[in-house]
């Protein structure tokens, strides 16, 4: 939970005890005064890096000044980041660390923490724990650090290897505990459940329990694999499965035409061995990271060093948990499509300062379509390239299906804004920036989706998620807030086509609220005064253009249930693109345009486009 200090002048501290059994306490605090005798010292910090104090040297203690800076506390950070420096040195886990708290796990399938404590540990050889507990006053669930030389409730661990947690019932001191431990960074933030097929019975037992399901399993698992490379050879999908850095090199040449940024992969660089990058400009700067232009070096010829052009997304040590939200979206091999950014891989990069989170993806020269449209005018034709390939990039993360029938688990973007999109040679666009974004995985509960928060931008924002009012029964709600937003990046596009006529200068949506909106300004534009982006009339002048802002409309409503889904505006870009090429080419014939305005009203489809209404008219 994250609150506003009452007081200004207060400072955020977490105070973490070793003696009653590890506990952290996170408060506000005015550093005038001392707390449990100490005064603060250390305040002006931006992030918390513990320090011990107190009579006895028995409190770890830290204060800073940045918003929410006291939620990970950093142990002996000038040792840690000289030792980090040197190769082999085994650097402290990063591990929820909650103690005891409450849960709404059941033990089927897997199951998050919901622990908003990340702590690095404070030993190096120290790996990531949880406990979960079923009891009649409700179930609980621990996570913490711990030392797997030494026993823990009389359990020696023995999956601290793992890279996952994944529960097996043991028997403590105290009775049976269902325990997991594993050794990848926050891996105790999710608990994986055993399948009915591995239950918690005697060995004997389970061993011929695990042949009866295992064998079907087996020859189960192996027709799947075959029928899934039947399928894939038959769809000649290009797949991605980027294991080395030769693999790399060879689909990053495979050239994507004119773009000089090609790269064909979704998946993750398993290798340890980091690219051959070396970074160029800044190109862009986020909430969470920034973006640098850079060279991918592919050795070199009698013509010089050659390299390919890539874009590196740099997340600083503290944005840990951006880059994982981003590289764990990114690395779902069934995202790839030509409307979502081409992920190549995630690093992490060790200097001998800090350490970084990388993101290597496609670069695209020509920016975010925000700085596209400040500095351009677009035509009807390119209107519709750019507003089709939008709409089908959303609607490609919205489903539940890839291009050729195959499952994909559906993802609400959840900050679509016009400068998370970029703009590619063929001004075609491409969605970027995963940070935010939520899979929307049936076995989600409720409150999982809940504690998923109300994030965005405040100016994309949806009504429902200004007020905190999302239905988390249906998932279908979070695509209908990405459609709200996609429709505002869809009136900016119309606001420069030099098909409405008089073309302004670029202007965001609800550009008179304020230059950086907060949540209580857009609530009384957006609720209170019911207002969206203003449409003249004129630009109903001409027919494609004004079919373009019916579909605006309904993606704007205030009702999310009435708006369309992104699906369905791709398929009225189509529609738009055909009816154009049908009209020139009937001018062209001189024969008369089929669709009538009349024609239009009665059905979904949208009005021959590409003609103002007089020449429309006349036509006819
Ligand atoms: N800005 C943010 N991401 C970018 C990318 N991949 N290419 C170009 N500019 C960007």
């Amino acid at each position: 939970m994250a609150s506003y200090c009452g007081n200004s002048g207060e400072v955020c501290v977490s105070v973490w005890e070793k003696s009653e059994g590890n506990t952290i306490d996170t408060f506000c605090h005015n550093p005038e005064n001392p707390i449990h005798g100490i005064m603060l010292k250390d305040y002006n910090n931006s992030r918390c890096e513990m320090g011990r104090e107190g009579r006895n040297g028995e409190i770890d203690i830290c204060s800073c000044s940045e918003d929410e800076c006291n939620d990970i506390v950093y142990f002996n950070t000038p040792s840690l980041s000289k030792l980090s420096a040197n190769t082999g040195f085994k650097l402290r886990k990063l591990c929820k660390f909650c103690d005891e708290q409450p849960s709404t796990c059941n033990s089927t399938s897997s199951c998050l923490s919901n622990c908003s404590i990340t702590a690095i540990c404070e030993d190096p050889s120290e790996i990531c724990v949880s406990i979960w507990r079923e009891k009649s006053e409700g179930n609980t669930i621990d996570t913490f650090c711990h030392n797997p030389e030494n026993p823990i409730h009389g359990i020696m661990l023995k999956d601290y290897n793992n890279s996952r947690c994944e529960m097996r019932r043991r028997e403590g001191t105290n009775g049976e505990v269902d325990i997991c431990s594993c050794s990848e960074d926050e891996c105790n933030d999710i608990v994986y459940f055993t399948t009915p097929c591995s239950p918690r019975v005697e060995t004997s037992l389970a061993v011929s329990l695990a042949v009866v399901c295992l064998v079907p399993l087996l020859v189960f698992a192996v027709v799947i694999v075959s029928l899934f490379y039947f399928y894939q050879v038959c769809c000649q999908h290009k797949k991605g499965g980027v294991h080395d850095r030769s693999e790399i090199r060879a689909i990053i040449t495979e050239d994507d035409r004119s773009d000089s940024s090609s790269t064909h992969a979704n998946s993750l660089n398993h290798n340890t061995e980091l690219l051959p990058i070396e970074l160029d400009m800044q190109v862009g700067k986020g909430r969470f990271a920034e973006v640098y232009k850079a060279k991918l070096k592919q050795g070199s010829s009698a013509a010089g060093e050659q390299f390919q052009t890539v874009a590196v997304k740099v997340f600083p040590y503290e944005e840990h948990l951006s880059w994982k939200n981003e590289k764990d979206i990114f690395s779902d091999a069934e995202l790839r499509h030509e409307n979502i950014l081409h992920f190549l891989t995630a690093e992490e990069r060790k200097s001998p300062v800090s350490k970084q989170y990388w993101l290597i993806t496609a670069y695209h020269e020509q920016g975010n379509l925000q700085d596209y449209l400040s500095r351009h005018v677009v035509s009807w034709a390119e209107l519709c390239v750019l507003g089709g390939s939008l709409a089908r990039g959303v609607a490609h993360l919205h489903s539940d299906r890839t291009p050729c029938g195959g499952q994909k688990v559906p993802i609400a973007h959840r900050d679509l804004k016009s400068s998370n999109i970029l703009v590619k040679h063929d001004l075609s666009c491409c969605l970027c920036d995963f940070g935010l974004s939520l899979r929307l995985d049936s076995s989600l509960s409720v409150d999982e989706l809940a504690n998923s928060g109300q994030v965005g931008t405040a100016r994309y924002m949806a009504p429902e998620v200004l007020e905190s009012r999302i239905n988390l029964e249906n998932i279908e709600s979070f695509k209908q807030t990405d459609v709200y937003s996609m429709a505002l990046v869809l009136w900016e596009m119309t606001s420069r086509c030099d098909a409405i006529g008089d073309v302004k200068e670029y202007e965001p949506p609800f550009h008179k609220v304020q230059e950086h909106p907060c949540v209580e300004s857009m609530k009384d534009s957006v609720i209170r005064d019911r207002e969206r982006p203003d449409i003249p009339n004129s630009w109903a002048n001409h027919l494609g253009v004004q079919s373009v802002c019916k579909t605006i409309e309904e993606c704007w409503d205030h009702d999310p249930e009435a708006r369309l889904t992104a699906l369905c505006v791709a398929e009225r870009f189509i529609q738009l693109e055909q009816l154009d090429k049908l009209s020139q080419r009937s001018s062209s014939q001189e024969k008369i345009p089929q669709t009538s305005v009349s024609d239009e009203k009665k059905s979904t489809t949208v009005p021959s486009a590409g003609l103002t209404e007089k020449q429309h008219h006349h036509q006819h």
